[in-house]
């Protein structure tokens, strides 16, 4: 209240008072507000003021008008000088709550802490590689017959080979017929054959069953199958594509792979392909360099026998398929070594070996970066 200027007019000292402590005394700009209106808006008790200088004779008006004026002239100013003040209060109390601190950990966005398992990068990564080849993905179901499962393949009845699968067989049905849990992903290639014309160019991949369970092998797992029908599809062919897929899918400059003489009962000339690695580091293997062999796939030319139980003239028509474990080959890439694991849902493993959902896999980007 130093500012305050006595004036000769008790009156007018006592209501300059009255205001200027309501400023004074009002905690934020919405009370200044009042105190503005009550005093200087239309109907405020300066404005009356004012107001009934009209009023008034010359003389009277000499001596009222500056005092009156004085008045509003100080009252505006102190109240200006109140606004500032409240100003700054409250960007100084908002400062205060909207304090950040920077040395706390960022919380990360759902899409930031969500995996996708190594099984379904493998299965994309594969499908890049291929697809840049030329080749589509076919699929089928998992409940299979024992036509494309077995009898189409050119397992006849009672071979011995059927054994070998550790087949699931559910209830017979009312037919009789009791169907399986497909034991491979070559009756993709018997439906695919089945419902296309040639030339076919697929992968298959897809869950497959046996009735196995260790540190390598589980009930369920995956393969990738691979078909290739054409008027000269031959061996030849099949090793170029299998070397880019190793090189394409390790990441390596080049792989040396070894073609063995096998048997499968769908294909003939059979064989199972090692790819050579370095084993010498304990817990550890190298792809593309080394003196160890690792099998890592089973393929050969379509048997003739198949070819005519999907309908295909084997006279016109010839071709190639592969089939490949893709829990293997991805436990090979990424360092993983009890396959149980993929399929426990432990979310501490998968933050651990999974992949940045939004990274999705491309030959040009990088399969695994
Ligand atoms: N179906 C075979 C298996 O599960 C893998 C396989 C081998 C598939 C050779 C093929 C092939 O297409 O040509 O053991």
């Amino acid at each position: 209240m130093s500012d305050l200027v006595l004036t000769d007019h008790p009156a007018l000292d006592a209501l300059e008072r009255e205001i200027a402590s309501a400023i004074l005394a009002s905690a934020d700009e919405a009370a200044l507000e009042q105190v503005r209106i009550s005093a200087l808006g239309k109907k405020g008790s300066v404005s009356e003021l004012l107001k009934s200088l009209g009023a008034m004779s010359p003389d009277e008006r000499k001596v009222m008008g500056p005092a009156i004026n004085g008045l509003r002239d100080r009252i505006q100013g102190l109240m200006a000088a109140r606004r500032e003040t409240l100003k700054a209060a409250a960007l100084e109390a908002r400062l205060a709550t909207e304090k950040v601190d920077v040395t706390l950990p960022v919380r990360e966005a759902p899409a930031e802490i969500g995996r996708v398992h190594p099984i379904s990068q493998v299965m994309e990564e594969l499908t890049a590689i291929f697809a840049d080849m030329g080749f589509s993905v076919a699929e089928g179901p998992d409940i299979e017959d024992d036509f494309h499962n077995f009898t189409a393949l050119n397992f006849p009845a009672g071979h011995p080979a059927r054994e070998m699968h550790d087949t699931f067989f559910l209830p017979p049905g009312a037919d009789g017929e009791r169907k399986v849990l497909r034991t491979h992903t070559s009756p993709v290639q018997v439906r695919t054959m089945q419902a296309k014309k040639p030339p076919i160019r697929v992968i298959c991949p897809g869950r497959t069953y046996r009735c196995d369970s260790d540190q390598t092998h589980t009930p369920m797992f995956h393969q990738v199958e691979g078909l290739v029908i054409d008027r000269h599809a031959h061996l030849g062919h099949l090793k170029w594509i299998l070397e880019e897929f190793c090189k394409s899918f390790f990441e390596v400059e080049g792989v040396k792979m070894r073609f063995r003489p096998s048997f499968f009962p769908f294909t003939e000339p059979s064989m199972e392909v090692d790819i050579q690695c370095d084993r010498s580091r304990p817990g550890e293997i190298r792809f593309g360099e080394g003196n160890d062999w690792l099998e890592i796939l089973g393929c050969g030319m379509v048997h003739p026998n198949v070819l005519r139980n999907c309908g295909i003239d084997p006279d016109e028509y010839q071709g190639f398929a592969w089939g490949m474990g893709i829990d293997r080959i991805a436990m090979l890439k990424y360092g993983m070594s009890d396959l149980r694991a993929f399929f426990e849902a432990d979310v501490r493993w998968l933050s651990h070996y999974g992949f940045r959902p939004l990274d999705f896999p491309t030959l040009a980007g990088g399969l695994s970066a």
